[in-house]
């Protein structure tokens, strides 16, 4: 004879302990991904942003030294280091600016890379100019115009101010190749 009540008392599968224990794995899953969600985009994005950023276009104001500092007969090279965010690694980078005075209050503060393909020009004494050793390209240390060689633009002049009697420019590159002085991000 069947005793089909206690088949059905006796089975896991069913019941009312059954479904609250379904209940319970549903909620664990549920709350389990809501957590998940909450902590995890926040460091997932962490982890992506500094691949996926590009900084926009912005300068990096350099203390260049006291005005007096600064030859009146030869301009006058400044290298500094520039900190450099490339993705997740932090670097720095060497740069230089060249100074041109005549009377030590105006200045022009030109960028050290030429504008042809970037190499680092050069003052040449001898023939008062500045001299790019890549390609030849020479350069007006007053005006910063092009002299010869293939540059397609003259030096680029960077903003200045003076502070106290301190001289400070507004570092930042420009595209090489172009005639346009367009800044780079950085
Ligand atoms: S990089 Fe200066 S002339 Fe070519």
């Amino acid at each position: 004879m069947c005793d089909c009540d206690d088949r059905v008392a006796n089975d896991p599968g069913s019941g009312p302990g059954h479904s609250r224990r379904r209940f319970l794995r549903w909620a664990t899953a549920g709350g389990v991904l809501i957590w998940t969600g909450v902590a995890g985009i926040p460091a997932l994005r962490a982890l992506l942003y500094p691949a996926t950023h590009r900084n926009p276009v912005k300068g990096l104001w350099v203390k260049l030294g006291p005005l007096v500092s600064f030859n009146t007969t030869a301009p006058t090279q400044v290298n500094f280091a520039e900190p450099e965010n490339d993705a997740w690694i932090q670097s720095t980078e060497l740069k230089d600016v060249w100074i041109y005075t005549d009377d030590d209050e105006n200045f022009r503060v030109y960028n050290g890379r030429c504008t042809h393909l970037g190499c680092r020009y050069a003052f040449d004494a001898s023939r008062g100019v500045f001299h790019c050793p890549c390609h030849g390209g020479m350069y007006d240390v007053k005006t910063g115009a092009v002299l010869a060689g293939p540059p397609p633009r003259p030096l680029d002049t960077l903003q200045h101010r003076i502070e106290g009697d301190v001289l400070s420019a507004d570092y930042m590159d420009f595209r090489v190749g172009v005639p346009e002085k367009v800044p780079v991000e950085s």
